[in-house]
Formats: structure tokens, C-alpha cells, sequence
């Protein structure tokens, strides 16, 4: 019996690929001929895949849209249920990982460790002593978002005998911090400012001007959310002009092209969109993401559906 055809839509982890190709016939998306188009049944892709009306158009056999990653802003989702195709991503299984680089983030800044390394690389120790830097331990955290990842960046934050407050639209029962209702009012209060709220529209430059200017020249943004959540312009001249301290960042606007003028700033910490990028949590991500596929195909429930696809 000849194979499912699936579309790869962007780069998914290698553990994937292999899975997927023992049980599927995998179309690149790059490559894919309107003939292969119309034959795929399922499309796969990471968290950042674009996934629109335009393609699920050229794709008039599709069944599903799975995702490999609990973020899904780049599917169009209402098209898919106006097709009556299901929407599944991968929620929980990355939550320490992404919680962990958060807290690396923070710790990273405050502490400017890529500096310290390179300072003790280089010799310069020898020439003099490294400049102080900021003490975590004790201070404010406002984190926007406190979802899954959000409670565990929490969870983590505590330990550090840190203050947290948070800023959501609504007010959370299951949390005992302090839930502030303005963004800008949480930048004031924080020393440090971590988002991680979904992508999309609803928190396109949710941190702009404003908020960084209540953040202020002592305090620093960590952002592991969706570039898409930081005006990134607004956020190059804050770090500039002294608006803010610094920012540890894990996402950007256009990715994987970083700005040059954020590259050249000193008082960054800069990653590559890896904060779930541990072996053990893609091994669980692409397992997550093969189940719900084959669930689909056997006719059984989807495992995670996003929010908006559940029954
Ligand atoms: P989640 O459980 O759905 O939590 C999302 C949180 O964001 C909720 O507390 C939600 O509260 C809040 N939120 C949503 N819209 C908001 C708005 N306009 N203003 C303020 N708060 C808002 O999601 P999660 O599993 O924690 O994941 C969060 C996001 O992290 C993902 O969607 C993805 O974009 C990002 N992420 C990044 C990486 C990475 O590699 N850097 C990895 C995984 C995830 P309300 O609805 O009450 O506002
Ligand atoms: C992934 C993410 O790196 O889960 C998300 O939303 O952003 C990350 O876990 C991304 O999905 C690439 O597959």
C-alpha cells in the first residue's frame, strides 16, 4: 500500500524527520509541485511554520495541521476549522526546557556571563578585576504570561527568593502572585520583565516604547515568547540610549536574521530560538507530534488539539 502524503512546511527536529519518513511519504514544502500539493493529506511543522489559507488552498485533500510546538501563530486556524481540518500542537512536554533557559537568560544578563567568559578567554583578567554586575537573587520578576511555561519560570524564579507578579488579561485562581492589570505598571515595579505570552496578533508589540520606558535604565527585558511580542526597533534604541540595561533574547522579529544593530550592542544576551532545544525534550516533542498524526489516521482522538480544535 503506497504511503500517506504528508508536507513538511519548515524545519522540524531530525527525530522527527526519521519517524516521519518510516511511515509517511514526506513533500518538501520548497520543492512541492500544485500536483504533490494535491495529494498531501497532513501538514508538519515547527512552532514558527506559516501555515495560510493560500496553502491549505493548494491543498485540497488535507486532513490535519501538526505542529511541533506549543506555539501556533503561524497557522491560520480559523481556516483550517472553516475546512474542517484539526489543528494539533505540543503543549507541556517543553515547559521545564523553556523555563530553564528563561531562568539561564536571567541569570545570564545579570550576571553578563557571555562577557565574563570572553573576558576570562582573552586574559583579560590579568590586566584588572571584571565590573560588577546585577544580583538576581531577591529581586523583582514581572512575567507576562503566566501560562504553562510562565508558572514553571515562576515555580524556578521563586527559588531564587525572587518577587514575582504577573501580567495576564485575566486573573489567574490557580497562582498565588500578584496579578497586575497594567503591563506598564508591572515594567515600573519589575527589575526584570520575562514574556512569554503566545505569538499572533493579540501581543503584537505588546513591549513597546512605553513599556520599556517604565521598565528603566536599572531594569531588563528577557523575552522567550515570539519576537513578534517586542517592537523590536523600540527595543534596539532603549538598549541604545540607556532606556533600559539590558535583554536576554531567545526570539526576534525576522528569524534567523538578528539585526545588526542588535548583534553589536553590548549589553545583550542573544540566542537562537533554542529554548526547547534539548535532545530529550524534541525526542518528546516529535513523539507528541507523530502520535497525534497517527491518532489521526487510525481514527482516534487527538492527543493535543490546540484550544481552539477541541471538542
Ligand atoms: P499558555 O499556557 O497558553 O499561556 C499563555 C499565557 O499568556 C496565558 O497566561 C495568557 O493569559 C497569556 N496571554 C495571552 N495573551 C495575552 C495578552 N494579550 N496579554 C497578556 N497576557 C497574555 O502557553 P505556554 O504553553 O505557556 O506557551 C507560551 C508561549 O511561549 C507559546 O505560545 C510560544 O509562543 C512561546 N514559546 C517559545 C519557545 C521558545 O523556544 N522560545 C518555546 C515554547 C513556547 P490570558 O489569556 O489570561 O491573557
Ligand atoms: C520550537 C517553540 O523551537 O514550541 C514553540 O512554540 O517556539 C519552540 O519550542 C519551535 O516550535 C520549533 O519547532
Amino acid at each position: 500500500m503506497s504511503k500517506i502524503d504528508i508536507l513538511q512546511a519548515s524545519r522540524i527536529p531530525p527525530f522527527l524527520t526519521e519517524g516521519l519518513k518510516a511511515r509517511f511519504e514526506v513533500h518538501a514544502r520548497d520543492t512541492a509541485t500544485p500536483e504533490v500539493l494535491a495529494k498531501i493529506r497532513a501538514i508538519v511543522g515547527g512552532g514558527e511554520a506559516r501555515i495560510d489559507q493560500a496553502l491549505m488552498d493548494q491543498c485540497p485533500k488535507l486532513e490535519v495541521i501538526t505542529i511541533c510546538g506549543v506555539g501556533y501563530d503561524g497557522v491560520e486556524v480559523e481556516a483550517a476549522k472553516a475546512r474542517g481540518v484539526p489543528v494539533t500542537h505540543t503543549p507541556d512536554v517543553l515547559n521545564d526546557d523553556v523555563a530553564d533557559l528563561g531562568l539561564a537568560l536571567l541569570l545570564s544578563v545579570a550576571r553578563n556571563i557571555p562577557a565574563a567568559d570572553h573576558f576570562t578567554r582573552k586574559g583579560e583578567w590579568e590586566k584588572g578585576p571584571f565590573p560588577l554586575t546585577r544580583k538576581l537573587t531577591g529581586s523583582r520578576l514581572g512575567i507576562v504570561g503566566m501560562g504553562r511555561i510562565g508558572q514553571a519560570i515562576a515555580k524556578r524564579a521563586a527559588a531564587f527568593d525572587m518577587d514575582i507578579r504577573y501580567h495576564t488579561r485575566s486573573v489567574r485562581n490557580d497562582v498565588s502572585y500578584t496579578h497586575e492589570p497594567s503591563l506598564t505598571a508591572l515594567a515600573s515595579w519589575s527589575d526584570f520583565l520575562l514574556v512569554i505570552t503566545p505569538g499572533g496578533a493579540a501581543t503584537r508589540h505588546l513591549i513597546n516604547a512605553e513599556v520599556l520606558r517604565a521598565l528603566g535604565p536599572q531594569s531588563y527585558l528577557i523575552n522567550v515568547a515570539r519576537g513578534s511580542v517586542v517592537d523590536e526597533p523600540a527595543l534596539i534604541a532603549a538598549l541604545q540610549n540607556g532606556v533600559i540595561a539590558g535583554a536576554g533574547l531567545d526570539v526576534y522579529a525576522d528569524e534567523p536574521r538578528v539585526p545588526e544593530a542588535l548583534r553589536a550592542l553590548p549589553n545583550v544576551v542573544l540566542t537562537p530560538h533554542m529554548a526547547s532545544g534539548t535532545a530529550q525534550t524534541r525526542g518528546a516533542m516529535s513523539d507528541l507530534t507523530l502520535a497525534n498524526l497517527q491518532a489521526h489516521f487510525d481514527g482516534k482522538p487527538l492527543p493535543t488539539p490546540v484550544p481552539e480544535c477541541r471538542p
